[in-house]
């Protein structure tokens, strides 16, 4: 038997053996395996006596850096409250994270399932049927990711940024309402880098946490002496906007053609599929968003105006 037919077997194994997990004391029955990163493994679970269904992302800490990160992700969780915005609705920590005794502890946070899944997931199914959504639908959609981004970007005491944000971390909800999710690339927005530590430090973080494609044209270079701002995120959200149009991020295409991401980031290369049912003023709005030069950038209150004013145009109210 093949490796793969060994996992599923062991995969169902857990699950026939009814493999549950607690937190504080409410007892979950785990259904499914719904995603597994770099950092963290979620799953579909049951609450034992409601029935009701939740996921639960486990984070396993290998040392008290890891542990602090994982309890960080669970405070933004709790102070980022708007609606689209996922919620916590429990957590909890067991164990000790200690690499010189070989052990390791383990974060739960309990979180809505959304069983439609991704934004990504519902982009990829378009795409496979050539299924192009209407300019009114992306601009709703989209309007709502930029106000779940700028409760991140209007944070106290100071200014957050999501870092990690594209289709595959937006869930939609049974009304089609997009959730951002995953806050585990969340911090500080503002950060002034001073010297070629510091700005090496802050492109590792950046290659480890945030996805190329949706990555930052300034995080790939960091400059010794330099501010990032969260203007960060609204490159992202520039990449989120070209994906609703046309299922992918821009630059997943260059990587798809084994070109340097990197490079076509950098000088700001993007072209536009042709035979798609979208007016030049869409790919402004795109173009307008993906500026190389963060200075140049908009902040999310202009953005949020532009996609205000690109509805009442196809709408025909002005
Ligand atoms: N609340 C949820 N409802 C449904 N699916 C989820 C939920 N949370 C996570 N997932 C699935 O699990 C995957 C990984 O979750 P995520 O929080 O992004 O973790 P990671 O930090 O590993 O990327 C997601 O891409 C999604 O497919
Ligand atoms: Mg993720």
């Amino acid at each position: 038997m093949n490796s793969l037919g060994l996992s599923i077997i062991f995969r169902m194994g857990c699950i026939c053996a009814k493999e549950t997990i607690t937190v504080n004391s409410r007892k979950y029955r785990v259904r499914e395996h719904l995603g597994e990163g770099g950092f963290s493994t979620v799953l579909l679970v049951e609450d034992v006596s409601t029935h009701k269904k939740y996921a639960i992302k486990k984070l396993v800490c290998h040392g008290p850096e890891d542990q602090q990160a994982a309890l960080k992700e669970v405070e933004y969780y709790k102070q980022i409250k708007h609606p689209n915005v996922i919620k916590c609705i429990d957590s909890s920590c067991e164990g000790m994270a200690d690499p010189i005794v070989n052990t390791t502890s383990e974060v739960l946070i309990v979180l809505p399932y959304y069983h439609r899944g991704t934004l990504a997931d519902e982009l990829e199914q378009r795409a496979k049927k050539g299924d192009y959504m209407s300019p009114g639908d992306i601009l709703h959609i989209f309007l709502q990711i930029c106000e779940g981004v700028k409760t991140f970007h209007e944070a106290k005491p100071q200014p957050l940024a999501h870092r990690d944000l594209k289709t595959a971390n937006i869930v939609l909800s049974d009304d089609r309402t997009p959730i951002i999710m995953d806050l585990g690339s969340v911090a500080p927005a503002r950060v002034q880098v001073c010297g070629t530590q510091a700005a090496r430090n802050l492109q590792d973080l950046a290659a480890e946490r945030c996805s190329m494609v949706y990555r930052a044209p300034e995080l790939f270079n960091v400059e010794s002496y330099c501010m990032v701002d969260e203007r960060t995120d609204i490159w992202s959200l520039g990449c989120i906007l070209y994906a609703l149009c046309y299922f992918k991020s821009p630059f997943d295409i260059v990587h798809e053609r084994g070109d340097s991401v990197a490079l076509a980031v950098m000088s700001a290369h993007i072209t536009f599929p042709e035979n798609a049912p979208y007016s030049e003023d869409m790919q402004n709005l795109i173009l307008s968003i993906l500026k190389v030069n963060p200075m140049e950038r908009p902040y999310i209150y202009s953005v949020i105006e532009s996609i205000h004013d690109a509805i009442a145009k196809v709408e025909g109210r002005v």
